[in-house]
């Protein structure tokens, strides 16, 4: 019979034996430069309001989330996501694209107080819709999706006029990116770069953000839009498309049930960096079952975290970018 103590058996287990060469033949690291922490910014001064279905992530007023900019960047993140809660809402989104709205405000704020941190914000309507919809909806009441890409251009150029250094747009309509990419240019603005949310799933796991953007849809759902978490090949074909259209990076979204989309789009288009978003339900997941004693947070979460990067992502967004980042540093 076979025995593990023979004499030359292979053993993988010799290298595990010690804390020591673990460290030395670990094959994935985590590090905080590639960690993105989404922020929620809004009008005030002094606000922190705490997303009830996610503990430990607020809607704030741009001072605060100045200081929040600052304190994830002295832990080594290295760059933050803005979604604006805007004051106004209507049927166009107008305030999308308005230079003094919070997320052109703390883009200028925060890349003033740490230029070093990477500026990227999300650029979609349906925070700024009075009907929660990406797009418009036309006199029949159907979306009309097409007809708000010049209202996403003109956000994009807002942003890049406000100093972000790179635009995401989530809204997954086609030829989002090839719009941006060329309104961009042509209004001097070809060095910003666009992080598309290429493979953008349908996904339930979306609900707490919602909440915290205020952004769910009046009627109806996304699913015209986005994608139908049954297709992988699909996402091969959006990404191809988005990088035909100018995408400099890529992003998969959600992460943890879309493991093999990550790998898939990783090994299909090595040129470009790639994102993992780790989204607000699997946030309000890991928080909750944490908070009942459950399961070891903290252990989860880098376990989480460092199946994105093994699956391929250079890039992780994730509401627990400054947590992860201190316990990175605090060692295990
Ligand atoms: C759209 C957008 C959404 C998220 C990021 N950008 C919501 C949606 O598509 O409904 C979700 C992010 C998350 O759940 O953390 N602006």
């Amino acid at each position: 019979m076979f025995s593990p103590h023979a004499s030359g058996a292979d053993r993988p287990q010799r290298l595990r034996a010690s804390a020591a060469v673990r460290g030395l033949v670990r094959e994935t690291r985590l590090d905080p430069a590639a960690f993105v922490l989404p922020l929620f910014v809004r009008d005030g001064e002094g606000v922190r309001d705490e997303i009830s279905s996610m503990p430990g992530v607020f809607q704030l007023s741009v001072d605060e989330a100045v200081k929040e900019a600052q304190e994830a960047a002295g832990l080594g993140v290295g760059g933050v996501l803005l979604f604006g809660i805007p004051a106004h809402k209507d049927a166009e989104g107008s305030a999308a694209s308005g230079d003094d709205e919070a997320v052109q405000r703390a883009t200028r704020a925060i890349k003033e107080a740490v230029p070093d941190l990477a500026v990227i914000t999300d650029v979609c309507l349906c925070e700024y819709t009075d009907h929660g919809h990406c797009g418009f909806i036309g006199t029949d009441g159907e979306l009309q999706l097409e007809a708000s890409l010049p209202q996403h251009v003109e956000a994009a150029i807002s942003h890049a006029r406000a100093g972000a250094d790179l635009v995401a747009p989530s809204s997954m309509i086609d030829g989002v990116v090839g719009a941006i990419r060329q309104g961009l240019d042509s209004a001097g603005f070809d060095h910003v770069g666009i992080f598309s949310y290429a493979v953008k799933y349908a996904s339930a796991f979306y609900g707490p953000f919602r909440d915290a953007a205020d952004s769910a849809p009046a009627f109806g759902d996304r699913r015209t839009h986005q994608m139908d978490p049954a297709n992988a090949r699909e996402a091969l074909r959006e990404a191809a498309l988005d990088v035909a259209q100018g995408a400099d990076m890529l992003m998969v979204k959600p992460a943890v049930a879309y493991l093999d989309i990550v790998r898939q789009i990783r090994d299909a288009f090595p040129d470009r960096p790639l994102g993992a978003y780790h989204v607000s339900g699997e946030y309000a997941m890991l928080k909750a079952a944490g908070a009942r004693g459950w399961l070891d947070e903290r252990r989860a979460v880098l376990e989480t975290l460092t199946s994105l990067h093994r699956a391929g992502a250079d890039v992780i967004i994730t509401y627990y970018a400054a947590e992860a980042a201190r316990w990175l540093k605090d060692g295990e």
